[in-house]
């Protein structure tokens, strides 16, 4: 089979829900749970050592991920050897991306964020899982109930369980609107008696994609559900599972009009495609009950649940996932020594008792997984999302490379419910202007559906960004507010007004968000600096006064100078904040 140019293969992989820039106003949700219901997945069967050898091609190529996808190699089939003593220890997952033949046509400036986007994600992906490698080519299954009209269900007939005869109707195999190509699946026989090894060739077996741990189809595609759900930018399933449960395929579909906007963005577009990989990859309700339940692994003890289910209720009906690494990253980041802390799973739009595969947004506010994701520069690759992908049992994470997530650290068990949100400093009350909790924006206080009526100060729809020179409007309000923006800027609440001889006319006794200039002198030690001022100490926890000023700016405690990886985003596209947990 020859593919056609715009079938590139692509060194990367992954299935997940995309969500984009949040506005203000318009939330970026993910339908992962929606549609990956009416999805179905075929699972690998068990490899039973008396099966009969399938034939299997051996369409090498080794170690050419970046070249096209060979024609399959008819003739050069050969008993597939036993396999070799696998090197045990994983290694960095291999995604592959594949375009299928259903993705419209897309442009050359389409293809190309399309291709950068991926890439970035795949690349980031790879370098914080591993996973025991998939040996030889990667071949999907065929779906037995597809291909099949009966199977031979006499136990003691030599080919119990296998087809006996072909379904007519019988065309492809298809995961969410993609067709799978026949050269990445299994071939598949009809055995016409119950006893006899006579067989006939239903499909011949693929060549398999090498160098694969998962096959992600990109589906780039103005579908239905883009239509409907103008804030969708992607969405995904996984299609197939291996024997030991693990995912190996699945679909991502890029909803098109969201790679053609005047508002793309780069690391908006990385995200959602890392957000949709992770649901891809097992971070999945319906694969939360695969997940290492840490009662049957380990005696039940530090960070285990003694109720050997990985999701349940706890007392105030807040579903959680209680697997050991989610409850001790938990610990760690909520200062708590709580055995029940699992990981709070959103609870809006489920049904009472249902699970979501998204993060509760009052908890685990700016994580990668939660349902939406807000401005690039606060979403974080947090320790809790890497630690439930540990617990997955498939992958060995590298948690040091888990981006801080700040929201919350330190505030103890009941950090982010809903009785409690009024009184903790990472939410606010009312309706006025603040700083968002990374200080990096301006911010309005706000809820939204999934706060519940808790609120936070999200940033501007625009201008909001202090680390931006151009949000600069010098006039005679900056002259009285003292603003400076610029990348070494933050936000502080301060109700500074300027002198102006000798009288404050413009005069604002409430304190809002302003963007001035800071810099670290240690950890949780900084400076700053208003317009025409000095440098000054601003004590973490205190205020200050400002020479020439009325009014007071307050000082954050333990959100400056603290982690190294909270900056304003790199200009340079191509980077992804690399992951830092040393602080300053
Ligand atoms: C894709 O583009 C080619 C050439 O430009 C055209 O012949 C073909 O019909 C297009 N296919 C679709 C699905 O738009
Ligand atoms: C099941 O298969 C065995 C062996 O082929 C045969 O002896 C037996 O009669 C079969 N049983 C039925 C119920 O068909
Ligand atoms: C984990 O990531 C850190 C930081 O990037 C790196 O230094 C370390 O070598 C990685 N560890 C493994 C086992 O790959
Ligand atoms: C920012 O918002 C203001 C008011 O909402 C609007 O007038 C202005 O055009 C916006 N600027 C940009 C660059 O979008
Ligand atoms: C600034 O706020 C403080 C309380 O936070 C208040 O005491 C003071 O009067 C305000 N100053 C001005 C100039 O508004
Ligand atoms: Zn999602």
């Amino acid at each position: 089979m020859v593919l056609p140019p715009s079938q590139r293969l692509w060194v990367g992989m992954l299935v997940v829900m995309l969500v984009v820039v949040e506005l203000p106003v318009a939330l970026q949700k993910c339908i992962f749970d929606e549609v990956q219901a009416r999805t179905r997945v075929v699972r690998a069967a068990p490899i039973h050592q008396d099966s009969p050898p399938r034939l299997r091609a051996q369409a090498g190529q080794r170690g050419s991920h970046s070249g096209r996808m060979a024609s399959p190699l008819h003739g050069l089939r050969s008993l597939r050897n036993k396999a070799p003593p696998t090197p045990t220890s994983p290694q960095p997952i291999r995604i592959w991306s594949w375009i299928p033949r259903e993705s419209s046509n897309l442009s050359e400036a389409e293809k190309e964020r399309l291709e950068a986007a991926v890439e970035e994600a795949v690349r980031m992906v790879s370098s914080l899982l591993s996973v025991n490698r998939v040996e030889g080519p990667l071949l999907l299954s065929r779906d037995i109930n597809k291909y099949c009209k009966f199977l031979w269900r006499n136990s003691s007939a030599a080919n119990y369980n296998r087809c006996g005869r072909a379904n007519n109707n019988y065309r492809s195999e298809t995961c969410l609107d993609v067709t799978i190509p026949d050269d990445h699946l299994a071939g598949c026989d009809i055995y016409a008696e119950p006893d006899s090894p006579r067989r006939t060739e239903l499909r011949p077996e693929g060549a398999g994609l090498p160098d694969t741990d998962f096959l992600l189809y990109l589906h780039v595609q103005a579908t239905d559900k883009c239509r409907a759900e103008p804030h969708v930018l992607a969405y995904a399933v996984h299609c197939q599972t291996d024997s030991h449960g693990r995912p190996v395929a699945g679909v991502v579909v890029i909803c098109r009009d969201k790679l053609t906007g005047a508002t793309y963005s780069h690391r908006a577009a990385v995200q959602t495609v890392i957000h949709e990989l992770f649901h891809a990859l097992g971070f999945s309700k319906d694969l939360f009950h695969t997940w290492r339940d840490c009662s049957s692994t380990s005696p039940v003890g530090a960070g285990c649940s003694p109720r050997g289910k990985v999701t349940h209720s706890d007392a105030s009906d807040q579903m959680r996932i209680y697997t050991p690494s989610v409850i001790s990253a938990l610990q760690r980041h909520l200062a708590s020594s709580d055995p029940e802390l699992g990981g709070a799973l959103e609870n809006l739009d489920v049904p009472p008792g249902g699970v979501s595969s998204h993060w509760e947004a009052r908890v685990l506010q700016g994580s990668i997984m939660a349902a939406v994701l807000g401005d690039s520069s606060t979403v974080r690759i947090d320790p809790v999302t890497l630690a439930a992908l540990q617990d997955t049992g498939w992958y060995t994470v590298n948690l040091s490379r888990a981006q801080s997530l700040v929201w919350g650290e330190g505030e103890g068990t009941t950090f982010g419910s809903l009785s409690t949100c009024q009184s903790s400093s990472f939410f606010c009350t009312g309706s006025g202007f603040g700083c968002h909790y990374l200080h990096l924006h301006k911010g309005e206080c706000q809820t939204d559906e999934y706060l519940e009526g808790c609120r936070v100060y999200k940033p501007f729809k625009n201008g909001s960004e202090c680390w931006k020179e151009e949000n600069t409007r010098r006039s005679a309000e900056e002259d009285w507010s003292g603003e400076i923006f610029g990348s070494d800027s933050r936000c502080f609440f301060s109700n500074l007004t300027r002198q102006v001889c000798s009288q404050s006319f413009l005069y604002s006794s409430s304190a809002e968000g302003r963007c001035y200039r800071h810099r670290c002198t240690g950890p949780n030690r900084y400076q700053v600096q208003v317009f025409g001022s000095e440098w000054v100490d601003c004590p973490a926890g205190g205020t200050i006064q400002i020479k020439r000023y009325l009014g007071l700016v307050s000082c954050p405690d333990r959100r400056l100078c603290l982690y190294a990886d909270i900056m304003p985003p790199s200009e340079d596209v191509n980077t992804f904040p690399a992951a830092v947990t040393r602080q300053v």
